[in-house]
């Protein structure tokens, strides 16, 4: 009964989805809590409790998952540098950029941001980066900034060490990039509606899967408040499904997951496009153009809408699972197989699997290609994926490819 309580009460304090952490996982922190505070059972742990906000928080510090490292993802980080370069430096009377990370956990997060900005030639102050989490013990290691190994995946270690001072604790980030961040405590289930600031990009990455459906909606609108318009929301890679307002597009980029608010105060019902599919600056030939059997089509479309429904609820694995049933039946869909590929990128975890990922991918692209030469998107993302691999040659050639195409249809949207 008291475990019923205490998850009742972690639900109500951190938004936390009992669906999402099992029971045993809280049974084992207040366990471990119990234990720590002397009490011969759960019902008088229960008890403190209540009248025991330090020991409330004792909990939450069991219960949450710091799990973060430096450019994680790596594609925010990316699309973060060429925005500065391509959006923010170029406006003529420009403030100071303001941005968010909520939650920073242990600050890798937004020090990646800190040594983005200024890799993309900003001067520290012109960006200003405040960093909000529940765990204090997160927030005191995010301020001391010395950091093991573990922070570190892929190749962001060997590109960034000169940020780095190797200590006897582990590897000591640099103060000149420590200061340029402030890092608060907060609970964003009040923290967010009391920050009056504005921002123009918001990361807010893996802590809305763990939040209940309700306060998930409650987050987003206190973000989408804190957020100018035409700003960036960058969620996680298993949390665009979460995104439902109508002023949100996709910046289409694969891997960055990011969003941009609308321009326009007016409410405009836009389906927000979960996976990313096609580079910003090129629109999509229409989608008709794609298929290669008309006969199907209706019903090809139909059924890839079904699964890009799954991908857009965070149901990969579901979705991946009906699109390979539909190229068992239709093993000649171009669009199938773009959308395939798509999914692999966008289901990945760490940085290893991100690899494997990444080449299914480009089989799946491949594919396309060659069941439909003039596959838009699938040159896109072919172009994006040799660009990421360091293959500067091979993205060029797709990009003439391209290009050619664009110029033979005349227009963008027109097609064939
Ligand atoms: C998995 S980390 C995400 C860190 C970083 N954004 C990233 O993507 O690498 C999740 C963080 O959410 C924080 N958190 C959980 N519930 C929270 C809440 N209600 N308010 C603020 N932070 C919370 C936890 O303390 C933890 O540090």
């Amino acid at each position: 009964m008291a475990l019923v309580k205490i998850t009742k009460l972690l639900s109500q304090t951190i938004g936390l989805d009992a669906n999402v952490v099992s029971p045993s996982q809280i049974n084992r922190a207040a366990e471990t809590r119990r234990v720590a505070c002397n009490f011969p059972d759960l019902d008088r742990y229960w008890a403190r409790l209540q009248t025991s906000a330090t020991e409330l928080e004792e909990l939450i510090e069991l219960i949450i998952v710091p799990e973060t490292w430096f450019f994680r993802d790596r594609k925010p980080f990316d699309y973060l540098k060429n925005y500065v370069a391509s959006e923010y430096l170029l406006k003529p009377n420009r403030n100071t950029l303001q941005l968010l990370s909520v939650p920073s956990s242990t600050g890798e997060e937004p020090y990646s941001i800190a040594i983005s900005l200024l890799e993309a030639g900003l001067q520290p102050k012109q960006f200003n980066i405040d960093a909000i989490d529940i765990s204090q013990r997160s927030l005191t290691k995010a301020r001391r900034g010395i950091y093991s190994k573990n922070s570190f995946r892929g190749d962001a270690w060997q590109e960034r060490s000169y940020y780095f001072q190797q200590s006897e604790q582990g590897y000591e980030l640099s103060k000149s990039i420590r200061d340029l961040v402030n890092f608060q405590q907060g609970n964003v289930m009040t923290a967010l509606a009391l920050n009056q600031k504005q921002y123009d990009i918001i990361f807010c990455r893996n802590l809305l899967i763990y939040l209940k459906p309700e306060v998930c909606t409650q987050v987003l609108a206190a973000l989408d408040r804190l957020l100018v318009a035409g700003g960036i929301l960058f969620v996680g890679g298993s949390e665009t499904g979460k995104i439902v307002p109508d002023q949100y597009t996709s910046i289409r980029q694969p891997f960055t997951f990011g969003y941009r608010k609308s321009e326009s105060p007016i409410k405009q019902a836009v389906i927000i496009k979960s996976l990313p599919s096609i580079s910003p600056d090129i629109q999509p030939i229409k989608k008709t153009h794609l298929s290669t059997n008309s006969n199907h089509q209706s019903c090809e479309e139909l059924d890839l809408r079904s699964v890009r429904k799954l991908a857009d609820d965070g149901r990969l694995i579901d979705a991946t699972t009906l699109c390979k049933k539909y190229l068992e039946k239709y093993p000649t869909s171009a669009d199938a197989y773009v959308l395939l590929g798509e999914l692999y990128q966008a289901d990945h975890q760490n940085s290893q699997a991100v690899e494997k990922a990444a080449q299914k991918a480009e089989q799946c692209f491949q594919r396309a290609v060659y069941l439909e030469p003039n596959s838009y998107e699938a040159l896109i993302h072919l172009a994006l994926l040799k660009e990421h691999q360091g293959d500067t040659t091979g993205a060029n050639i797709i990009k003439q490819r391209i290009l050619a195409m664009r110029s033979r249809n005349g227009s963008l949207g027109g097609g064939t």
